[in-house]
This record gives structure tokens, sequence and C-alpha cells, in this order.
């Protein structure tokens, strides 16, 4: 089985791109970065480099890459450049708004729009980490506008992606995935209110997500998954 980590420097998907090359159905696995480049190797690792943004460079990626398992999406942000999640709507920042939208929503629909017939051919699963916060139903506190669309536009798009593909790429099973709270820079300013047990370290968060992943068939597609395996509501 050949995989995709994209944002595979990142906290949580450098720990899923080591988790992956453990395992032994795994011949390749394909990691990509953007500003950090990868710090380790592996005789089945590729590093490719990605700008997620830039729809010439995904299409780019996927002229390389047949046939593929698992596609998963670990790319994000929730802070940058002085800019974080609003706690009013009064401090909304159209420029960060339409960045969380293009860095957390798009791209998952640009890698469909690519791999789709490279996740034709075997039994495969396309995920994305999404986080619980884009959850409608669930949103009882409020606040963190900007990342909560984003992630809410990202369920919505794989929602969609899995009803189409229900019928075209009818072997994939299209998932979101909510990895918990984890130790990483995106969550770091935002640990305080966190208890111990409930901040996983990264190789935590992706042992508890390969263990979702690889229970997942297509009768499974289009559905919303917490770390502990335990359906959210969109
Ligand atoms: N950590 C948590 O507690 C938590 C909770 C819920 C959901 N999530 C979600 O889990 C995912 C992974 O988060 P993380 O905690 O691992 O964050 P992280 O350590 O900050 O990693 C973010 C990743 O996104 C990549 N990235 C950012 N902009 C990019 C771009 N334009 N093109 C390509 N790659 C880009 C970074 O690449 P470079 O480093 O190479 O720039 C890095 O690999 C995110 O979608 C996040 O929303 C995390």
């Amino acid at each position: 089985m050949r995989v995709l980590v994209v944002g595979g420097s990142g906290g949580i998907g450098a720990a899923l791109v080591r988790c992956y090359l453990d395992h032994p159905q795994v011949v390749e696995v394909v990691a990509t970065w953007h500003d950090k480049p990868g710090d380790f190797s592996h005789s089945k690792l590729l590093w490719r480099r990605l700008d997620v943004t830039r729809e010439d460079q995904i299409a780019a990626l996927a002229d390389g890459v047949p046939v593929l398992g698992r596609l998963i999406n670990c790319v994000g942000v929730l802070h940058g450049a002085g800019k974080g999640p609003e706690k009013t709507v009064k401090s909304l920042d159209p420029a960060f708004f339409l960045q969380a939208m293009t860095v957390n929503t798009l791209p998952t629909l640009l890698l469909a729009k690519y791999f789709g017939e490279a996740l034709k051919r075997e039994q495969s699963v396309f995920a994305a980490l999404s986080a619980r916060v884009g959850s409608i139903g669930e949103n009882n506190l409020g606040g963190w506008y900007s990342y909560r669309a984003s992630k809410a536009a990202l369920n919505m798009a794989l929602k969609t992606l899995s009803r189409e593909w229900r019928v075209k790429v009818p072997r994939c099973c299209v998932a979101a995935l909510h990895p918990g709270t984890t130790d990483t820079p995106l969550s770091q300013p935002f640990q305080g209110n966190v208890t111990p047990d409930r901040l996983f370290t990264p190789e935590r968060t992706a042992r508890q997500l390969l263990a979702i992943i690889e229970g997942l068939n297509p009768e499974l597609s289009g559905r919303f998954w917490s770390w502990d395996g335990a359906e959210l509501p969109w």
C-alpha cells in the first residue's frame, strides 16, 4: 500500500508518517512539507515540497502517484503573524478569515480533484484532519469564527465528496477526523485549560488516528470521527 501524508512535517503529520512507515503493508510513504523540511529519513519515505494552496503543485504531485491506498491531509492553521482565533466578531479580520479558508478548506477539495483516479485502483481512504470545533451541532461556546467556519466548510466539502465518490470512486472511504487536543505548535498557545490527560502527544494521536483510518471501509464513507472512534455530529 502507498500512503500520502500531506503536511508530513507538522506535529501530527510527522507522527503519522512514522506510524505508517512501521506498518507492514506499507511499501511507500510520500510526505509533504511546506516551510519546514522533514527532519527524518527512511528507505520507504519520499519527501516532497508542496504549498497546498497551489493547484499547479498538487497536480504535479498527483502526476507522480498513479496508485494510492491512503491520502491523509494533516495541513492546518489556527494562528500566525500576530493573528489568532477571534473571541468576538468585532475582532474579525478579513485577511485572516480568508487565510483560514485557503489553507484549511480549499486544499482538501483540490487534493480530491487530482487524486481521485489514484484512489480508485484499490480499496482506499481519503481523510482530512478537521476539528471538533468545526461541528455546528456541538458549537456551545462560540468564538473562533475563522477556524470554526473553515473546518465546518471542510466537513461539508468532505460530506459532499463522499456522496459523489459513492458512485465515481466507490472503493474509497472519505473521512473527517478530529485528532483531539495534541501538543503541537498549532495548539501550543491554547493549552492552558486542557487537563494533562486530554493533551495528547503527537505519537499517541497518530496511533489513535491510524487505528480509526485502518478500521474504515467504503460503507463508512462520509462520517466525522473523533480520536476515540466515536462519531461526531456535523
Ligand atoms: N493540535 C491540535 O490540538 C489539533 C486539534 C484539532 C485539530 N487539529 C488539526 O490537525 C491538523 C494538524 O495540526 P498540527 O497540530 O499537527 O499542526 P502543526 O504542527 O502546526 O502542522 C501544520 C502543518 O501544516 C503545514 N502547512 C501550513 N500551511 C501550509 C501550506 N500552505 N501548504 C502546505 N502545508 C502547509 C505545515 O507545514 P510546514 O511546517 O512545512 O510549514 C505543517 O506540516 C490541522 O488541520 C489542525 O487544524 C489539531
